[in-house]
């Protein structure tokens, strides 16, 4: 565990602003943390000086709290950052979106694996190059982390790795000891499924990348059905609305993946762009992120889903049923999606890492001020990537296994 950086919890007295509202009793928050009573918030006033009229620009931030803090709309939300959560930087690299997606924590090695952004000018990469693979060492962060109560620096490694790996979008795992990551394809080159050693020299190899002939259009983001080791991924059209794969030729759905016997068949469809996905630790739900609201460089328009889907996985036949709204978000769009051990639902979203209740209740924010397209728990805590960065928030929550042995 890493080391609380500040000792003294602060105290926030939540004070009644209007006949509308009610009086809440004093909560202890963590250090920095501000406790955002939706009661206060509910009528604004036709005066109100911070109506928002675009999900992606800010963020709802009433208090005018200096980012990065730690936003509460619910006590609940207190069970899952303890007491002395805070959120501190751990890598940065200004210029460099080196920590976009795929996150991969490796228990046995304490090493937390990720790629580079494979859109927007500083993922450097494109359709004639492809985003990259780092590493950090947990150990080294813990360490660092320790020795001060400031953010720290810790040195990233590229992975080298062998030219069938393409841009690199999705990851989970340690997938029987290996890295599983879902590429996006670049080119002509194909999108695909494929396991890599976390070890030198980080071979690899490819289990999927063809769907009966016709190639996927860019893979996103992957997960394991829990106590099985069956695959599930995404394939929205980003290659292509981004500008480094050709046009699609599927529509933008989610597939099963059965390693053991090569089958593969889609499970669900009727999304814009589907995008992050994560099971229950039962592996009897599902949830899939809809992206529609941004088109990457085809623009944004704000009547398409900002949305977490919730589905039932049929027990005998593993397709995804039962379609239903979670969580429309209020910021930015949905993105990679990680489950606590209480059943919270944590989403990449616009201005940092949303927390809904297993009823969908949103009940607080990691705010950042910046997109993080992903997180992942680790033995230190959540570390949450931001592109240009990476965070680590001591929290209290533990994140479902993601472990397939
Ligand atoms: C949204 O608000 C900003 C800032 O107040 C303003 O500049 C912009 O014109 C508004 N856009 C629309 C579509 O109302
Ligand atoms: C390719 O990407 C790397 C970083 O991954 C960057 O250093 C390099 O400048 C990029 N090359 C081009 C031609 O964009
Ligand atoms: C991580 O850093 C620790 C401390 O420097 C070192 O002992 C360990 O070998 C490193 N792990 C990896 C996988 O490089
Ligand atoms: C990648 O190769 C370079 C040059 O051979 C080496 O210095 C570096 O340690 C390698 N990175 C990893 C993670 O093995
Ligand atoms: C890496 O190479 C070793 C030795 O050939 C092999 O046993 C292992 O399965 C390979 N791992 C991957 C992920 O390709
Ligand atoms: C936004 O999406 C809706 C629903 O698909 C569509 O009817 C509308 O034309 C779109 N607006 C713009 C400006 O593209
Ligand atoms: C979910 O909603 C039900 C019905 O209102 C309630 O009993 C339950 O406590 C809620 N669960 C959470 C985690 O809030
Ligand atoms: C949030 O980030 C934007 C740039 O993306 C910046 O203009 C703005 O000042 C930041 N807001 C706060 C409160 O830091």
């Amino acid at each position: 565990m890493v080391a609380s950086a500040f000792g003294a919890l602060a105290i926030f007295f939540v004070a009644a602003s209007s006949t509308n509202a009610q009086s809440s009793p004093g909560v202890t928050v963590p250090p920095g943390a501000v406790y955002v009573n939706p009661l206060e918030y509910n009528v604004v006033g036709a005066d109100y000086t911070q109506w928002r009229n675009s999900s992606l620009v800010g963020g709802f931030n009433p208090a005018n709290t200096t980012p990065p803090f730690i936003q509460i709309f619910d006590t609940s939300f207190l069970e899952a950052t303890g007491p002395s959560a805070t959120i501190r930087l751990i890598a940065s690299n200004p210029g460099f979106a080196f920590a976009h997606e795929a996150p991969i924590y490796v228990p046995d090695l304490n090493v937390l694996f990720f790629s580079s952004s494979n859109s927007g000018p500083l993922g450097y990469s494109g359709w004639y190059n492809s985003s990259v693979v780092g590493m950090i060492n947990m150990t080294e962060v813990d360490m660092a982390l320790a020795s001060t109560t400031s953010d720290v620096n810790v040195q990233v490694q590229t992975l080298n790795l062998s030219d069938t790996v393409q841009m690199v979008n999705g990851g989970t795992g340690p997938y029987k000891g290996n890295l599983l990551f879902v590429t996006a394809g670049r080119a002509l080159l194909p999108p695909s499924v494929m396991v890599v050693n976390p070890n030198p020299p980080h071979n690899v190899t490819v289990l999927l990348d063809n769907f009966y002939g016709r190639q996927f259009n860019s893979l996103n983001d992957v997960k394991v059905l829990p106590g099985t080791d069956i695959m599930f991924f995404t394939d929205p059209s980003y290659g292509w609305l981004v500008g480094y794969r050709p046009e699609p030729m599927l529509p933008s759905q989610v597939y099963r993946f059965d390693p053991s016997t090569g089958q593969v068949r889609v499970v669900a469809d009727q999304f814009v762009h589907p995008n992050g996905i994560a099971f229950t630790h039962d592996g009897r739900t599902v949830f899939v992120s809809d992206s529609g609201i941004s088109s990457a460089t085809a623009g944004v328009n704000q009547t398409l889903p900002a949305t977490i889907y919730q589905f039932d996985v049929d027990p005998a036949t593993q397709s995804f049923k039962n379609r239903r709204v979670f969580a429309y978000v209020d910021s930015g769009f949905p993105d990679g999606i990680q489950l606590d051990t209480m059943g919270n639902v944590y989403s990449g979203c616009g201005e940092g890492t949303h927390v809904w209740n297993s009823n969908g209740t949103l009940i607080g924010k990691f705010f950042l001020n910046s997109t993080s397209a992903q997180m992942i728990f680790t033995k230190s805590g959540l570390a949450i990537l931001a592109s240009e960065t990476i965070y680590l928030v001591n929290i209290q929550a533990q994140g479902t296994n993601l472990i397939t042995y």
